[in-house]
C-alpha cells in the first residue's frame, strides 16, 4: 500500500512508528527548578555524535499542566540538564510505569519503586539500576513542525556503566539484554548478536 500522511492511511493504527524500528528507548531522567525529580521513556532517541558525545530525544505532544509540552523538556528548559538511562529487559515494567500521563507533582522514581543515584556532572538523579546512563548538558531545544513537537539536544558530560556489564573491556548488551520498541504496543529484546567486518577492515 501507499499513502499521503495528510490523507491519513485508514488503517486501524498509525503504522509510522511500526516502520522505523526497532527504537531505542532513552529513559530521560530530569529534575524541575522546584527539586521535583522526573523519569518518562522517549523512543524517538538516539545518539548522534562521538567527539564530543551527543544525544537527541524528540518530544511530540504537551500536558495540560505544563503548557505546551511535558515534563522532561518543561524541567530541562528550566535547568540545562537530563540524564539518559538504558532500559534492560530486567526494567521494562518499571520503565512502563514511569509512561503514564501522571501529574508535574508525580515522582516517577518514587512510583514505579526505583532506586536513585546521583549523578556527578550535573544536578539530577539517575536510575541506579540502568545498565549504562549518559549525564547530558542541553545543547539546543529546536522547534519542530506541527504541534508540540521539540526535539532535545545534548552533550554528554558523564558516563555511568554498571560493572557487571562489561566483559573484556568491553560493554556487553548480552548482560542485560536491551529492550527496544517496535511499533503499536510491541517491544523487543535483544538476545542475539552477531559481528561484521567492514569492507576493507
Ligand atoms: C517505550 C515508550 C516510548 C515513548 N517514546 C516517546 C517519544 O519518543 N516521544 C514522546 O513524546 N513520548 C514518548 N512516549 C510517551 C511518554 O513516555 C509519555 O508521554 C510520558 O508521560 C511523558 O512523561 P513526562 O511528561 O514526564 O516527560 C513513550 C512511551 C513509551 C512507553
Amino acid at each position: 500500500m501507499f499513502y499521503r500522511p495528510e490523507e491519513g492511511h485508514g488503517l486501524p493504527h498509525n503504522p509510522f512508528n511500526a516502520i522505523v524500528t526497532p527504537r531505542p528507548i532513552g529513559w530521560i531522567s530530569t529534575r524541575g527548578a522546584d527539586g521535583q525529580d522526573n523519569l518518562a521513556p522517549y523512543s524517538f532517541f538516539n545518539a548522534v555524535a562521538y567527539v564530543p558525545p551527543q544525544v537527541m530525544f524528540a518530544s511530540t505532544s504537551a500536558k495540560p499542566d505544563r503548557g505546551d509540552t511535558k515534563d522532561s523538556v518543561a524541567n530541562i528548559r528550566e535547568t540545562g540538564v537530563f540524564c539518559v538511562n538504558i532500559v534492560s529487559e530486567a526494567l521494562r515494567d518499571a520503565m512502563n510505569q514511569t509512561s503514564g500521563a501522571w501529574g508535574r507533582e508525580v515522582d516517577e522514581f518514587t512510583d514505579a519503586g526505583l532506586e536513585k543515584a546521583t549523578c556527578e556532572t550535573i544536578a539530577c538523579s539517575r536510575v541506579a539500576a540502568s545498565p549504562a546512563s549518559l549525564e547530558c548538558k542541553l545543547t539546543q531545544i529546536v522547534q519542530l513542525p506541527g504541534e508540540a513537537n521539540f526535539v532535545v539536544f545534548g552533550e554528554v558530560t558523564g558516563v555511568h556503566m554498571r560493572d557487571d556489564c562489561m566483559a573484556e573491556g568491553r560493554f556487553d548488551v548480552t548482560r542485560f539484554n536491551p529492550l527496544t520498541r517496535l511499533g503499536y504496543q510491541d517491544y523487543s529484546v535483544i538476545r542475539e548478536t552477531f559481528s561484521l567486518k567492514r569492507p576493507g577492515e
